[in-house]
């Protein structure tokens, strides 16, 4: 069964079609969305977070059709993200920002946080505790820098926290928009090593990844879609979408 279905998902900006009838399946797997510069892989995203509402076509998350829904809605129906510029506040602590990932499921009503502290400072406590079961498998050593702030910590751990915060909620489907970028070869392997526990040691969720470096997409995912000017163009395992003549033709210009 698939978690996430586009069904002829469209987007024009103007004159430009960034997006153009694309059709996707995901089900339990890592799907790496490859494509050159500007081809629609963030704008698709966009679409499917609830960020930019689609023009034409439909996206369903496990059936039900969360096309008009907006981000929030998205977000407690399942599905979070990453962006492909850091979105973490800089002067909250580790914790702070990943606590931030489980607002849309807070059961916590405002009077209660008034009138009843004790019950939101629970849920604050089990959301903490949530915080660091998630950090103790994706990352160990983001528990050490728990309590500090992040603009005081390098460019991987940033990454790091943006995708524990996405995780934290337990999403069915999981969004991660050029993981990898700015990082060296030895920060990349580290990446894909914690991205890779996400589905073996956290709860398991289907992934959609957007990468450059096709020597991540190679390894993280089980299948490839590719786009090119907004349309889909090829679709398959990792060798048999690399050696596509339209793909090679997209990147390398014929
Ligand atoms: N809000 C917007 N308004 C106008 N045009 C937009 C908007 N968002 C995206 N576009 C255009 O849509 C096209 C696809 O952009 P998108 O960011 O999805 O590409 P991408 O595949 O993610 O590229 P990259 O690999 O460089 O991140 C581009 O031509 C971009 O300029
Ligand atoms: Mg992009």
């Amino acid at each position: 069964m698939s978690v996430l279905k586009t069904e002829k998902v469209g987007i024009n900006f103007g004159g430009l079609k960034a997006v153009d009838s694309v059709d996707l399946e995901i089900g339990d797997e890592v799907l790496g969305l490859i494509g050159p510069n500007g081809s629609g892989k963030t704008t698709l995203l966009n679409i499917i977070s609830g960020i930019y509402r689609a023009s034409s076509g439909k996206v369903l998350l496990n059936d039900e059709d969360i096309t008009s829904l907006g981000p929030n809605q998205v977000r407690s129906k399942g599905i979070a993200r990453t962006f492909q510029t850091n979105r973490l506040c800089l002067n909250l602590s580790v914790i702070d920002n990943m606590l931030l990932g489980l607002y849309c499921q807070q059961k916590t009503k405002w009077w209660q946080t008034v009138f009843r502290p004790s019950v939101s400072l629970q849920e604050i406590h089990e959301g903490i505790s949530r915080c660091y079961e998630v950090m103790s498998y994706f990352n160990p050593g983001l528990v050490s820098h728990a309590y500090e702030l992040i603009s005081t910590l390098p460019l991987i751990d940033r990454r790091r926290i943006e995708i524990a915060r996405a995780i934290v909620g337990n999403p069915d489907l999981l969004l991660l928009d050029e993981p990898t970028a700015g990082l060296n070869t030895e920060e990349t392997h580290q990446m894909i090593n914690d991205i890779g526990k996400i589905r073996t040691q956290g709860n398991k969720m289907s992934i959609i990844i957007i990468e450059h470096d096709m020597s991540v997409i190679s390894k993280i995912s089980n299948r490839v879609v590719c786009l090119n000017a907004g349309k889909k163009i090829a679709e398959g395992t990792f060798s048999e979408v690399s050696q596509n003549e339209k793909v090679c033709t997209a990147y390398l210009g014929g």
